[in-house]
């Protein structure tokens, strides 16, 4: 349903990207009232998307349409109650669109696919029903989503805390970074299910008051390799949930045991949930270069790889 619209007014339809995020430190602390997880977080934005288009429609039906069949169309599908949620915000149970995902982030990969498809709706439906919704508005609405869709929106390099979804700019970042990324089509993770692993084996050690939280977070915010984030001081990236994932899961050993043997990886881990993974590289000339070199091995180990450079932006209206 691609079409050759000029998307410059956003009269009838309008384009949104979505782009992915791997996790430069996931660190668990403890578990909340709510049932979640107390995180600390960095996150960064990649330039690796879904591109999802908006058509209006006049007959209230919020229906999706996908490349990918093996994504669930129905109310479960994090589009469907991002436009439930904003339209019920909106009173006009009029309104109607038609959304059609091309999906080339990987599902259930640990990368905020589903996560920041949502915030894209958010995004996309307050411009073409001229809701006038502010970014506060919208991103109080993204927390209703999921603990991802907050960072989705804003995306770029942030600190997430409590569940995820309270994010904070870290001050210095650079896009001259880059990333190759390594998935086994056959693997995916449940994120529950991981984060269930990580309880069941770890709770005794987890953290349980508020200031003990606080004292992690001053230490992120103020770790030497984050101010500034760059290639010559490189992130040493942490993932609690790589600790409970790869042990029992090959598709993760492999991934990372491929990226460990290329040139120039500043470091690697799993990203989210897994079980995609990914290896830092100074600039994107650099990964490109071995990523070419190693694509008929990659091929060899059945893994689907992405060379993507680091992103400033969260979701993003095309003009
Ligand atoms: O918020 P989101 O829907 O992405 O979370 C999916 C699941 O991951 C939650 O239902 C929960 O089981 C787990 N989770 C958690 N702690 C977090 C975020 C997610 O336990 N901070």
């Amino acid at each position: 349903m691609s079409t050759n619209n000029s998307y410059k007014t956003f009269d009838t339809s309008l384009k949104v990207i979505a782009p992915a995020k791997v996790n430069l430190h996931l660190e668990i602390l403890g578990l909340r009232k709510d049932g979640f997880h107390e995180l600390a977080m960095l996150m960064q934005s990649i330039d690796l998307f879904d591109e999802i288009e908006f058509f209006k429609t006049t007959n209230s039906e919020i229906k999706l349409s996908c490349d990918n069949p093996n994504l669930s169309l129905n109310d479960d599908n994090l589009i469907i109650k991002a436009a439930k949620l904003i339209r019920r915000v909106s009173n006009n149970e009029q309104l109607g669109v038609e959304i059609y995902l091309k999906k080339n982030i990987p599902i259930g990969a640990g990368l905020a696919g589903g996560s920041s498809d949502g915030a894209a709706v958010l995004l996309g439906l307050n411009e073409l029903w001229q809701l006038g919704l502010s970014i506060k508005q919208l991103e109080e609405l993204s927390a209703e989503l999921g603990s991802d869709v907050p960072f989705c929106l804003r995306g770029g390099t942030q600190f997430c805390f409590g569940r995820g979804e309270l994010v904070e700019p870290v001050s210095q970042g650079d896009d001259s970074m880059a990333v190759i990324l390594v998935k086994d089509p056959k693997t995916s993770v449940s994120t529950p299910w991981a984060y269930s692993r990580y309880k069941e084996l770890n709770s005794t050690n987890y953290l349980n008051l508020e200031k003990d939280f606080e004292v992690r977070r001053k230490f992120l915010r103020e770790v030497s390799w984050i101010n500034p984030l760059t290639s010559l001081n490189p992130p040493p990236l942490k993932n609690d949930l790589q600790k409970v994932i790869e042990p029992i899961t090959p598709a993760v050993r492999n991934g990372l045991h491929f990226l460990s043997s290329l040139n120039g990886v500043l470091s690697l881990a799993m990203s989210g949930s897994g079980p995609s993974c990914f290896a830092v590289f100074a600039n994107l000339d650099s990964a490109q270069i071995e990523f070419k070199k190693n694509q008929k091995k990659l091929e060899s180990l059945g893994f689907n790889g992405w060379c993507c450079s680091f992103r400033s932006k969260g979701v993003t209206l095309c003009l």
